[in-house]
């Protein structure tokens, strides 16, 4: 469902102070429909290892198996919060989904459904006590 406030609700999640407090490395990617998985996993790289001018560009000399190597490397190495904002295909997630296979243990992942219900639940409680029901 569209405009419910899960981006909105994502990105104070995202910027609270208790929150930043708990990761070592952040990470925000805006999964378009047109976007490659390659150009998104070195975005995340970027933003996880705060890359310089010059390893930026080692970045983007990256193939995708090195990509998702160093990405596994960087979160064994660092607690790190990505958001994936607006994956709508479960084949994006395939696509992406290397760069994260850490273990059962050690990822943790919070679904855009799940934020969802959780959100719908919310508003229905919010809706039921200004009706008083
Ligand atoms: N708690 C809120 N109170 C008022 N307006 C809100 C609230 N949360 C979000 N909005 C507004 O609702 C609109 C949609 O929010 P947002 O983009 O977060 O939704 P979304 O669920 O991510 O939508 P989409 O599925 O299209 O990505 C935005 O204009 C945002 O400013
Ligand atoms: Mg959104």
């Amino acid at each position: 469902m569209g405009g419910l406030g899960k981006t909105t609700l994502a990105r104070k999640v995202y910027h609270q102070a208790q929150v930043r407090s708990l990761f070592d490395g952040f990470a925000w990617a805006y999964i378009s429909q047109q976007c490659q998985p390659k150009d998104v996993l070195q975005g995340i790289l970027i933003y996880l290892t705060s890359a310089t001018g010059t390893e930026k560009i080692e970045i983007s000399y990256m193939r995708e198996e090195e990509l998702v190597k160093k990405l596994y490397q960087v979160q064994q190495e660092k607690k790190c919060l990505v958001i994936l904002d607006d994956i709508w295909t479960t084949q994006a997630w395939d696509n992406l989904r290397p760069g994260f296979q850490l273990g059962k243990q050690q990822a943790k992942f919070c679904s855009q459904r799940a934020i969802k219900m959780w959100l719908s639940m919310r508003i229905r409680k919010a809706f039921s006590m200004s009706h008083g029901i």
